[in-house]
């Protein structure tokens, strides 16, 4: 396995990979890898020629007042996990070579971003799309695996790569829970014992919506606000938002009459949490 942190060395192994004709798959990440990723990753291994795996934590879909530094890393526990899952190449830049000081030209989703997670986090999505953008334009892959974890960044990247012509075919890689039903997310790593146990009601509101709905509630507001109710009931848990969304165009809805991603984001004190499902009546 090989650790490549030049962008540009990136960019010359991978173009020649694609000249001698292999295939590339890539998975993406910030690093500080659980369970979740390395499905991802294995997705991709059995897919491709080649898998690369990214570790980057990109700053420019932080905002200021949010973690970029206190962000977990473990560089060398995530290498050893990549060559457990038979990675080829690990791509492990340095900020500085990543952004050029004066960086003027971004990538900016506008029709799906300004929901959801886009709304509480002005910027994220501009961030997440132009680094992910120069991924690919650096790693050449011919397929990259997201997680339905972060859906609204998963259907953003497909709208990128739709509208930019990127040759390169998006999978979604399921949602991996802990036993207990918690999404796995590196943000867990900061929750206190309390903490995280109380985490488990962001599965819990979306099995009772889903439970509400397959008993014939299609209200929105009738499902969302039991949802706030089971979650506010919780110590420390703070809604940030949950939101039912068409499932393509992100939309909010009155009433659920198709496929219906219903989102959700809790704070438990400074440590801000995601989850979702896709609701089908
Ligand atoms: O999902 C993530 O870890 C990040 O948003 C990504 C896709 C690696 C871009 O920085």
């Amino acid at each position: 396995m090989k650790i490549i942190k030049s962008p540009e060395e990136m960019q010359r192994i991978a173009l020649d990979l694609k000249r001698s004709g292999k295939t590339i798959g890539f998975v993406p990440t910030m690093g500080f890898l659980h369970e979740g990723h390395l499905s991802l990753m294995r997705v991709a291994r059995s897919q491709c020629d080649v898998l690369v795996v990214s570790i980057f934590v990109n700053p420019t879909q932080f905002g200021p007042n949010e973690d970029l530094d206190a962000y977990p890393r473990d560089f060398e526990r995530d290498e050893q996990l990549c060559e457990s899952e038979l990675a080829d190449i690990v791509f492990y830049p340095e900020s500085g070579n990543m952004f050029a000081g004066d960086a003027s030209v971004w990538v900016d989703e506008d029709a799906l971003s300004g929901v959801l997670c886009g709304e509480s986090r002005p910027g994220h999505f501009r961030g997440v799309c132009t680094v992910v953008a120069k991924l690919f334009n650096l790693v050449q892959p011919d397929l990259a695996v997201f997680g339905e974890k972060d859906a609204q960044q998963l259907r953003i990247i497909e709208r990128m790569v739709r509208d930019l012509n990127f040759p390169v075919q998006i999978i979604r890689g399921p949602i991996i829970r802990e036993a207990d039903g918690l999404a796995m997310s590196s943000r867990n790593k900061y929750l206190t014992a309390e903490q995280r146990k109380n985490a488990l009601c962001l599965r819990k509101a979306l099995d009772l919506a889903s439970e509400r709905m397959a008993k014939g509630e299609r209200r929105v507001s009738n499902l969302r606000k039991s949802m706030v109710d089971l979650i506010d009931a919780v110590p420390e848990a703070e809604v940030d938002y949950i939101e039912f969304a068409d499932d393509g165009t992100l939309e909010p809805l009155k009433n659920i009459s198709g496929r219906t991603l219903v989102a959700l984001a809790v704070k438990f004190g400074a440590t801000r949490l995601i989850d979702n499902a896709v609701l089908i009546p």
